[in-house]
């Protein structure tokens, strides 16, 4: 028999100014030496400085690692393990995107389980016996949710594919949750990571092993997205857009987390992989030719994301009526926020598309679409997206 499963970090805390809680945080959990890890981008624009004052303020020693990118590859995760061995820490502050976040999950994995340090045995369902090192998650995108996630993705560039990695072991004990951190987000960045918590909202209400508990906040996810993430791009100050968009990613997270995905994320991994396309951009570009084509697996569920999405009278529509006013609300919310149109704008080669469909049909996000996908169908989105 099977059982439902939910697994979630342990404590959350939210809001403007919600770093200031790290400190204490740490020092009650009796952790003496702080490992963090972040990347250039985030030192450069002092993000990261926004809670390494904090660490300095409460005379907490600490050691930065930052070489991590944007779709981290295995040398970073490598690299990594080494420099937090060197530190002798014993906590792990991951602050920035799901980059840092994930990547930080990699080493604190590895760390405790050295069994895995390939990096690449760790894909797919991993049979780590320890719990990472502690790791203290600090998102400064509003997207991944890879704080509240058991999930982490790494790049293997030798056989070009990213690797989603799925471990309960992974999951961060504390969750800091600050939209201050993420006012300085670029507009586009913003967009994209956005729509990446509304691909996670929609894939995770969609997905075959979808269920009550799941939908809760799958829907609620939506609903706040709906709300917030027009505004968050327009005005990249207001803290009550931020702060929306912020929850409503720890939401969707809270939901896909346990239940899984869809093939928008099967087939924008291989374009993080073979392009280097940020994981929210393929994301958004993909998620509406998805849903055309997935609508006919699951016709009702469409009448309640456009209902999520803020679509009026959905209750007098039929079902298909309703599934094209839940896609096209979701083309209208990409346009307004700036999202490429087509794969051709984000420099994919079509030559390589039949490849991209190859990747995409073994990724393991494919079994939780839901409708079966053959190699042919991911190759048409991928034609139709082009
Ligand atoms: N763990 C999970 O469950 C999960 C879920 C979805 C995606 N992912 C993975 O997460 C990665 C993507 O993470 P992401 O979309 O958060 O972006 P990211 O971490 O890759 O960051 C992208 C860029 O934005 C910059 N940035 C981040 N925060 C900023 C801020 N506040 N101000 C200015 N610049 C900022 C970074 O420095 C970086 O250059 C991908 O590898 C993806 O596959 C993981
Ligand atoms: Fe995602």
């Amino acid at each position: 028999m099977s059982f439902k499963r939910i697994i979630l970090n342990e404590t959350s805390y939210f809001g403007p100014g919600a770093r200031s809680v790290i400190p204490e945080e740490i020092k009650r959990r009796g952790y003496s030496k702080v490992f963090v890890v972040t990347d250039k981008e985030l030192v450069k624009h002092k993000v990261a400085d926004a809670v390494l004052t904090l660490l300095s303020g409460a005379s907490l020693p600490y050691e930065v690692y930052d070489n991590v990118k944007p779709n981290p590859t295995i040398a970073n995760v490598q690299t990594g393990v080494a420099a937090f061995k060197a530190s002798a820490a014993d906590v792990i502050v991951a602050i920035g995107g799901g980059s840092p976040i994930d990547t930080a999950k990699a080493i604190g994995i590895i760390a405790n389980n050295p069994e895995f340090s390939d990096v690449k045995s760790l894909e797919g369902v991993a049979p780590t016996k320890q719990k990472t090192v502690p790791i203290i998650a600090v998102p400064t995108t509003a997207g991944t949710a890879s704080e509240v996630t058991i999930n982490y993705v790494i790049t293997d560039e030798d056989s070009v594919k990213k690797m989603v990695c799925v471990d309960p072991n992974d999951i961060p004990i504390l969750a800091v949750v600050d939209p201050e951190l993420m006012v300085s987000m670029p507009k586009g960045l913003t967009a994209a990571t956005g729509l990446d918590a509304l691909t996670h909202a929609i894939e995770g209400y969609l997905t075959k092993g979808a269920w009550e508990m799941s939908d809760m906040f799958e829907i609620k996810a939506m609903e706040l997205i709906a709300k917030h993430l027009e505004k968050a791009v327009q005005e990249p100050a207001n803290m009550e857009a931020r702060s929306g968009m912020a929850l409503a990613q720890y939401i969707a997270g809270m939901g896909f987390s346990n239940v899984g995905l869809g093939i928008v994320h099967s087939m924008a991994h291989p374009l993080g992989a073979f392009y280097d396309t940020p994981h929210g951009v393929a994301n958004a570009l993909l998620l509406p030719f998805v849903m055309e084509f997935n609508a006919s697996a699951c016709l009702e569920k469409y009448r309640d994301i456009a209902r999520a999405l803020g679509v009026k009278g959905t209750e007098s529509m039929s079902p298909q009526e309703a599934a094209d006013a839940a896609i096209n609300e979701v083309k209208r919310m990409a346009v307004s926020i700036g999202i490429p149109k087509s794969l051709r704008d984000i420099q994919v080669k079509e030559e390589d598309l039949p490849k991209l469909a190859e990747a995409a049909f073994k990724d393991v996000c494919t079994p939780g679409n839901p409708k079966q996908v053959s190699v042919q169908d991911l190759l048409a989105i991928y034609r139709t997206a082009f």
